[in-house]
């Protein structure tokens, strides 16, 4: 086979990548997979399934053709079917993957086919497989190559690494077969931004996998660093005397509870040439592992709060792929780590603490601390005044803030916040070729008077109501009339059953959308 490029830069993981112009028949490997429509446009209870395979190749159309007809595959969405022995293809199997409807099948359905594929592949031992570019006008195939390659990284990562007996089931070698015909630097393009991307998303998951014994805040924030040289970035990690230089008293508030010591991170992406315009500031919450402090959380599914960093997590992963990726845009990222913890020393209801002030003349605002366990506010706080500080223009944030906001929006929306209806309706943009559903929820004066305190400024929980929207609006008492958008990714971080195309566990939320709203600019 002629393969025209491999992979290009670091790679993470085992799945080494190639692409090909070779015809179908001829590719030499476990398994082929090939994309199929359900063309059915009538409707009602006569109205049977069409399947239809996307591949104009003749011998994969006579290979198909008696189980397309047999009525057994219906083309739905990630819905597979698995024929041995093709009578004239070099491959030892072929596999059909449904995208479910003609009219409703999308890219992102590419994207999810292609992890379906990679997930039927790993638990039979098969280590190859070749995916044939589907042919249709309604996927382009730039786009479409890049939601291949996503979708099949991310179907390749599982979070069982601490199995003593964990076999490496990862695909050796995923080959993407694009026509000849196919628009050859569209898909070049295409698939390199797909391994870039999905790298960078699978970076995330293993970090938001990591339990909070094994990545503490100063762990994390060294292979964060770690990273950022790999890639180019430049970074700064600071620990508990920076932070107190900065007064940054709610941040250090939520940390003094734990034995770990807080890291800051800080890391610059500068295209070359580029000293005007927009700077755009990342901020994530980064609590390695959330017990709620004094305001102790039940026990049960505590375990899971080793995930609370995965808003940090996401702005690392969309670092990487910024710094692979190059956008002509100045963009800063920042994580603030901590561990939450009760103690002797922890902080504790109806303490006051002082948030950093904007400018070191200034005084900070006074925070009346209602409930240890709304620390990923306290922790922003001081990190979006500090990117504003650095000089942002423009602010992004995201944590796993608000059980509210799971109960709001369940586990298939996050939430999105904005002050700004021009920097969310980019982000609304982006979401269509992330893939990714994030959900606006208002933010209002009349929430504001939820968080009023007597005492001090502002008090962290607004009370019972509106949950996700009180935490919002306590993160833009800081953000003040910078333009900026929160988003809420408590209910999407965490996967907890397995989907046909993707592993149950952390999944990477976030990384793809706020990278699409950075190249936006
Ligand atoms: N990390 C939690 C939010 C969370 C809950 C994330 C479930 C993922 C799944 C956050 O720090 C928290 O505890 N929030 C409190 C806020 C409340 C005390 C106002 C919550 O949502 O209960
Ligand atoms: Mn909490
Ligand atoms: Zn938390």
């Amino acid at each position: 086979m002629d393969w025209l490029i491999s992979s290009p830069g670091e790679r993470i993981g085992t799945m080494k990548t190639e692409l090909s112009f070779a015809n179908l028949p001829s590719a030499e490997t476990g398994l082929l997979v090939v994309l199929a429509v359900d063309t059915q446009t009538a409707k009602g209870p006569d109205a049977k399934p069409v399947p239809a395979l996307l591949t104009a190749d003749a011998t994969v159309k006579a290979v198909a053709a008696l189980v397309l007809a047999s009525g057994e595959f219906k083309a739905g969405a990630n819905e597979t079917v698995l024929i041995h022995a093709p009578a004239g293809l070099a491959a030892a199997r072929l596999l059909i993957v449904g995208l479910g409807k003609q009219g409703k099948a999308t890219v992102n359905s590419v994207r999810s086919a292609a992890g379906t594929a990679v997930r039927f592949t790993k638990p039979r031992g098969i280590r190859e497989l070749a995916f044939a570019l589907p042919e249709a006008e309604f996927l382009p195939p730039g786009p479409c190559s890049r939601a291949l390659l996503e979708g099949a990284i991310l179907g390749d990562f599982d979070a069982d690494t601490y199995r003593s007996d964990r076999k490496d089931l990862s695909v050796q070698q995923f080959v993407l077969i694009a026509p000849a015909s196919a628009d050859k630097t569209a898909v070049q393009a295409g698939f390199a931004e797909g391994v870039i991307v999905a790298e960078s998303q699978n970076f995330t998951r293993a970090l938001v996998n990591e339990p909070g014994n094994k990545l503490t805040p100063t762990i994390l924030a060294s292979r964060a660093a770690e990273m950022a040289d790999q890639v180019g970035l430049s970074w700064d990690v600071y620990s508990t005397g920076k932070l107190e230089e900065l007064k940054m008293g709610a941040f250090l508030a939520v940390a003094q509870g734990s034995a770990e010591p807080p890291a800051l991170i800080v890391l610059r992406y500068q295209p070359e040439g580029v000293t005007d315009g927009p700077v755009l500031g990342l901020v994530g919450k980064g609590i390695t592992f959330d017990t709620g402090g004094i305001s102790i959380k039940p026990s049960d599914k505590m375990e899971l709060m080793k995930y609370d960093m995965a808003g940090g997590a996401a702005m690392l992963g969309a670092m990487r792929a910024i710094a692979l990726l190059k956008p002509k845009v100045r963009v800063i990222g920042i994580v603030c780590y901590a561990e939450n913890m009760p103690d002797g020393k922890a902080y504790k209801p109806g303490d006051v603490v002082t948030a950093m002030p904007l400018s070191p003349d200034k005084p900070g605002k006074t925070i009346d601390v209602i409930n240890t366990d709304a620390e990923g506010r306290l922790v922003l706080a001081d990190g979006l005044t500090y990117a504003r500080q650095l000089g942002a223009t423009h602010l992004i944030d995201a944590a796993t803030l608000t059980g509210a906001c799971v109960v709001a929006l369940g586990i298939h929306n996050g939430g999105a916040f904005s002050n700004d209806d021009e920097t969310i309706a980019r982000f609304q943009g982006a979401l269509a070729t992330s893939g990714e559903k994030f959900w606006r929820l208002p933010l209002g004066e009349e929430y504001v008077e939820q968080i009023k305190s007597d005492i001090a400024d502002i008090k962290n929980t607004g009370g019972r109501h509106g949950g996700a929207i009180t935490a919002a609006e306590f993160l833009h008492t800081f953000t003040e009339d910078t333009p900026w958008i929160h988003l809420d990714i408590a209910g999407l971080a965490w996967i907890e059953d397995s989907r046909p195309y993707i592993a149950k566990g952390p999944s990477g939320a976030g990384v793809r959308s706020i990278l699409e709203w950075v190249r936006s600019y």
